[in-house]
């Protein structure tokens, strides 16, 4: 081989063996071997040549146009294996690695308590119903022997979403949606949240939740309120619970109670929750008012016939009282630190 013609090859095999990668690869055969490449150019310049020495010139240089073209194809193939190599190690998976633990939900602590008082009506014989949070005038007042003039609206002070629709004040009105849809024996609970224009304190919410209870059918009386209520609170919060019932005023039922429990927030000697008193009101609850059963007259049946006792419990108050829960807001401000504290 003559010595230009070397040298070409000599530079060409550096330049194949300096190039990194496969674009720099690419710009070595394009150099050399693309169509103004040098290795082309010294082929076209053969027909230029000697005639003496074309057939060797030629012969020379397609030796090394197949060298070159052999170095690039065998560095390509180098590269391409080192890069599948590098991106295999970096998408590779540390199987080793602590795995990130996912977020378990949980229920909320008042939904969980709506679960369990029901739990404990069921094992009573109680049903559970449902009404609509956003009820009408009539199931939240009229019916319930409340009209519009009467001073106990103005006890519930009420959202109202246009006239004759507002958002339910208590969970009663269930009483009226069930006594107009069933016929007596009745035994049924009704949880569910209601909404009030209440002033926000320690244990005041603009929203809370309620159970209703409501037990129809012949001789209903008192003594099987204040047994079932017992039952409950006993089973709900043990049996050293003190519940004490005190005559008061409602439209819906005669005679009337509140019942609160001794405060165990501060074991009845007065605390912030319990506002210094010892007790803690935790429902309003009475026999059913006469003019009240009279929406059984509706399904042909002759309300003096029946009695029936009618309970309503905020749960809020009673979930304090259990897990010594100083203020009510820290059930709606979802606190998950708070709220995962009292998932059980
Ligand atoms: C009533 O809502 C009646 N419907 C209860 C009733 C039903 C009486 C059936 C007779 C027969 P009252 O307004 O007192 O009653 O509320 C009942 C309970 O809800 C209270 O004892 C209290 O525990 C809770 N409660 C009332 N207002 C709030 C409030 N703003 N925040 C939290 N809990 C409240």
């Amino acid at each position: 081989m003559s010595g230009p013609t070397a040298d070409l090859l000599a530079e060409a095999l550096a330049a194949v063996r300096d190039a990194e990668g496969e674009d720099a690869l690419d710009a070595v055969r394009v150099r050399y071997l693309g169509r103004r490449g040098r290795v082309t150019e010294r082929l076209r310049a053969v027909s230029q040549a000697d005639p003496a020495e074309r057939p060797q010139l030629g012969a020379e240089l397609n030796d090394v146009r197949r060298a070159i073209e052999a170095a690039l194809d065998d560095a390509l193939s180098r590269a391409r294996a080192s890069s599948r190599e590098e991106s295999r190690a970096s998408e590779a998976i540390d199987v080793t690695l602590p795995g990130r633990r996912p977020f378990r939900g949980a229920l909320h602590p008042i939904g969980r308590m709506m679960d369990e008082v029901a739990e404990i009506f069921l094992g009573l014989g109680f049903e559970v119903r449902e009404g609509p949070e956003v009820e009408t005038e009539y199931h939240n007042f009229d019916a319930l022997n409340t009209p519009p003039d009467h001073p106990a609206r103005q006890g519930q002070d009420t959202f109202y979403i246009r006239p004759g629709v507002l958002l339910r004040t208590h969970t009663s009105p269930v009483q009226i949606r069930t006594m107009e849809s069933e016929d007596p024996p009745i035994r049924i609970i009704a949880p569910g949240r209601v909404y009030r224009r209440d002033a926000l304190d320690a244990t005041h919410s603009a929203v809370f939740h309620q159970v209703e209870g409501l037990y129809v059918d012949r001789g209903v009386t008192m003594g099987d309120l204040k047994g079932t209520l017992t039952a409950f609170v006993k089973r709900f919060f043990g049996s050293k619970h003190r519940l004490r019932f005190r005559p008061s005023y409602f439209p819906f039922v005669e005679p009337g109670a509140e019942v609160d429990m001794s405060c165990m927030l501060c074991d009845g000697k007065g605390c912030r929750v319990c506002k210094g008193s010892g007790w803690i009101e935790i429902l309003g609850a009475g026999m059913v008012h006469p003019r009240v059963l009279k929406i059984l007259e509706k399904r042909g049946l002759d309300p003096s016939e029946y009695t029936g006792f009618a309970f309503g419990m905020g749960l809020e108050r009673p979930f304090m009282i259990r897990y010594g829960v100083d203020d009510i807001r820290h059930f709606f401000e979802n606190d998950l630190r708070f709220l995962a504290n009292l998932s059980g």
